[in-house]
């Protein structure tokens, strides 16, 4: 996964660089150890960077960072900040659980008029290019992703879990391959 965000990332801060401007602190939930983090803080110096993972994750942190580790669980809670990250988390789990985890996004956000908001890096089965390759590798991902009970969704599966969790509005930008950026506002 840092081998993944060290190729995404540095594409994501090009392309959407409006997405992290303006904002002071950000959390990156089921970040892992931070290999989107830390672009982002180097990128963004003033943006203040956390990721929340599970203790067995944290207890293997990298050292000398910029960024901050929280051990915890994001079906619990969410420690606060001005912006959720959630980078190929969500396609991991169902929409029970997704609703769950936005819920626990949204207590940890400002109103959107403060800046609040979460940002989504995953996949939008049909959003972008939809050429024969970009098919075939959404597929193929849509079976990988099935053996572990998650799912891959289109942008009614989005709007679905986004509305019932409670967020007003969103916004998605095709980004890299298969992945958008979706910008989810409360
Ligand atoms: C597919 S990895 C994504 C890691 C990171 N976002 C990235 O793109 O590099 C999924 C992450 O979710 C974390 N995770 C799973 N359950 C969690 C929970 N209940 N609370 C916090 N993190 C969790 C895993 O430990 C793992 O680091």
């Amino acid at each position: 996964m840092v081998a993944d965000s060290g190729f995404t990332m540095d594409i994501i801060i090009k392309e959407c660089r409006d997405v992290f401007q303006g904002i002071s602190s950000l959390i990156d939930v089921a970040g892992g150890l931070g290999g989107a983090s830390q672009a982002i803080s180097k990128a963004f110096p003033h943006v203040e960077c956390s990721v929340l993972d599970l203790p067995h994750v944290v207890a293997s942190a990298p050292a000398g960072t910029d960024v901050k580790y929280i051990a915890g669980d994001m079906f619990q809670s969410i420690p606060p900040a001005n912006v959720v990250f959630l980078k190929w988390v969500m396609h991991d789990w169902g929409d029970t659980e997704c609703v769950k985890i936005l819920r626990n996004c949204k207590k940890a956000i400002p109103p959107r008029d403060q800046g609040g908001k979460v940002v989504i890096f995953d996949m939008v089965v049909g959003a972008g290019t939809s050429d024969l390759k970009h098919i075939e590798t959404q597929v193929l991902f849509d079976l990988f992703i099935m053996f572990i009970n998650g799912a891959e969704r289109d942008e009614q599966g989005w709007k679905k879990i986004i509305y019932e969790a409670g967020f007003s509005d969103y916004k998605i930008i095709p980004v890299v391959g298969v992945r958008s950026i979706i910008e989810v506002y409360p």
